[in-house]
């Protein structure tokens, strides 16, 4: 298995993964021009894991010079539980803390036992004295 950057060409792909889960994807940020524009923003944050040049697993991450975020990690059915997910964030854990971020933030749907549970052994902590809030500033269509 290879771990490479995810880049805008691997789209088609990336996104034909993200579509048998439940990722919470909506029409603009996730459009080809929407993540061809984070990833213009940043880079060298998101990672794809290529098996026999399939893509095999993929996780966007950014940050604003302040903190990091991580969007959409998806491991591939056939592909779960080999420990792809640990290598996707614990690259991404890197490529933020080489570029100066100390701190990375994620959403989980709270009924989402599996990915909580990756998240924890993961050491990501919830902050059960915060309440996540979110404010649409265009109308978003939401594919769940
Ligand atoms: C969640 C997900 C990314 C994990 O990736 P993965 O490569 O399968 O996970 P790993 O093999 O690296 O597992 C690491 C740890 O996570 C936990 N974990 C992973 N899958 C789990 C499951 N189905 N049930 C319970 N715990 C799980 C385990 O603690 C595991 O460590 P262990 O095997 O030593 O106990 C993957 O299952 C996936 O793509 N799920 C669908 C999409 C999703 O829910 N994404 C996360 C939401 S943001």
């Amino acid at each position: 298995m290879k771990i490479r950057t995810l880049k805008i060409t691997d789209y088609d792909k990336v996104c034909a993964l993200w579509q048998n889960e439940r990722m919470g994807l909506n029409n603009i940020d996730d459009s080809r021009s929407g993540v061809e524009r984070f990833l213009y923003r940043n880079p060298n944050t998101s990672f794809v894991a290529e098996i026999d040049g399939e893509i095999a697993g993929a996780i966007l991450c950014g940050h604003d010079g302040r903190s990091g975020y991580i969007y959409h990690t998806c491991v591939s059915r056939e592909h779960q539980n080999e420990k792809i997910g640990t290598r996707l964030v614990d690259k991404v854990f890197d490529a933020l803390k080489a570029e100066g971020i100390s701190d990375v933030t994620l959403a989980v749907y709270i009924d989402n036992d599996a990915g909580n549970r990756f998240w924890e052994k993961m050491g990501f902590k919830d902050r059960d004295f915060l309440q996540y809030k979110n404010k649409a500033l265009v109308e978003l269509e939401w594919y769940d």
